[in-house]
């Protein structure tokens, strides 16, 4: 659906009956778009070193007190195998941007013994920062399907006033990443932070549009959360308060969805730092995807971005309806390469998932 400015920018700010009539439909255009299936992405976070210094970030390179850390690979495929015998379609490999050749051919090896102990069948996403279209194309090779790499603000200016003035976060290059990523084959997947200081609703408004116009086919966002020991945190008393940054999140998702029917939409982490049922409220007016974190527990710790992270998955969340052992492509990528797509492909798999059940543990 095509919405103007105007048009999207009231959406963002409904209230009361209104509200919940963008929430209801959002919830109908999900139904119809993608289905009613949860999917599940085994979240590893591979490593914190970054060479970046986004001033939101916690685990930013100016951060001397972050413990810096990389996963061996059996740590890594412990937890691929883990998350394989319990039935997630897909594993993400997510870390700082780190650009040098044993970084990149850590990855790259990596993804190749994924898909050998799985077959092949197990969905390999990688959220590595901007990396040069050479690396994009081998971690491609190599089998990699999906790619997460946040616009954060679409808006040239907001995005100056969030990164360190260098050629290290260069807006355009950001872009351009997304332009190389797309080029390479992989389903793309952006998105923005929500309640960042300067931030409008016209912003917001126009990062929907952004999306839309570069016909992404998943989307990751949520809420900004103030991070301590970054240059941002000086704003934390003007932002407006965690519960409206929530929400404001939850009508983005919602607005995307009627937006863009057929793409993946994530309901993340940071939404449940500031609400316990986060991900399920997100779940309810439009996300379809769930990246429980399968990190080992000794470095968890570590991989800080913000405050208050939390670090397990309630398994209320899955009692939508868990597609397991599905990698649930976007079905707008499968679209826009010309994959045809059945109406089973979307059938609705309602497995009530009771506490404690064996078949997955979160
Ligand atoms: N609040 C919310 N999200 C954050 N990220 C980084 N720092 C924060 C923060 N303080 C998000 C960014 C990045 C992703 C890995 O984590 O959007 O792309
Ligand atoms: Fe690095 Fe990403 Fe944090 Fe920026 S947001 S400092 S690129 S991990």
């Amino acid at each position: 659906m095509r919405y103007t400015h105007a048009e999207i920018r009231e959406m963002l700010s409904a209230q009361g009956g209104a509200l919940e009539e963008l929430f209801q439909r959002a919830a109908r255009v999900k139904a119809e778009g993608v289905g009613n299936s949860v999917y599940l992405r085994g979240l590893i976070e591979y490593s914190n070193i970054c060479r970046k210094n986004c001033l939101y970030c916690g685990i930013r390179s100016g951060n001397v007190s972050c413990v810096r850390y990389t996963l061996s690979d059996d740590a890594v495929l412990g937890a691929v195998r883990q998350a394989y015998e319990q039935g997630y379609g897909s594993v993400v490999l997510q870390g700082g941007e780190n650009i040098s050749e044993t970084h990149i051919s850590a990855v790259e090896r990596l993804v190749r013994e994924i898909a050998r102990l799985s077959n092949g069948t197990l969905g390999v996403t990688l959220s590595f920062g901007e990396q040069s279209l050479d690396t994009y194309r081998r971690w491609r090779d190599a089998g990699a399907h999906r790619y997460l790499l946040r616009i954060e603000s679409s808006d040239r200016e907001l995005y100056g006033r969030i990164h360190p003035q260098d050629s290290l976060h260069s807006y355009d290059a950001r872009v351009q990443a997304l332009h190389d990523l797309r080029a390479s084959g992989y389903q793309v997947g952006t998105g923005v932070m929500i309640g960042l200081p300067f931030q409008t609703l016209d912003h917001l408004a126009a990062d929907l549009l952004f999306m839309q116009e570069m016909d992404i086919d998943m989307c990751g966002m949520g809420p900004y959360v103030v991070s301590k020991n970054t240059p941002l945190e000086v704003y934390a008393g003007e932002l407006m308060s965690e519960q409206k940054r929530f929400l404001l999140t939850l009508r983005m998702i919602a607005v995307l969805r009627l937006m863009m029917p057929d793409i993946n939409i994530a309901a993340t982490t940071a939404l449940q730092a500031i609400d316990p049922e986060g991900r399920l409220k997100a779940i309810r007016c439009g996300a379809n995807v769930v990246m429980p974190n399968l990190t080992p527990e000794e470095v968890r710790g570590n991989y800080t971005l913000y405050n208050n992270k939390p670090l397990s998955l309630d398994s209320q969340i899955l009692e939508a309806g868990v597609g397991y052992r599905e990698r649930g492509d976007s079905l707008h990528y499968r679209r826009r390469v010309g994959q045809y797509v059945k109406k089973t492909d979307m059938t609705v798999k309602k497995i009530t998932l009771i506490a404690g059940n064996p078949e997955i543990k979160v």
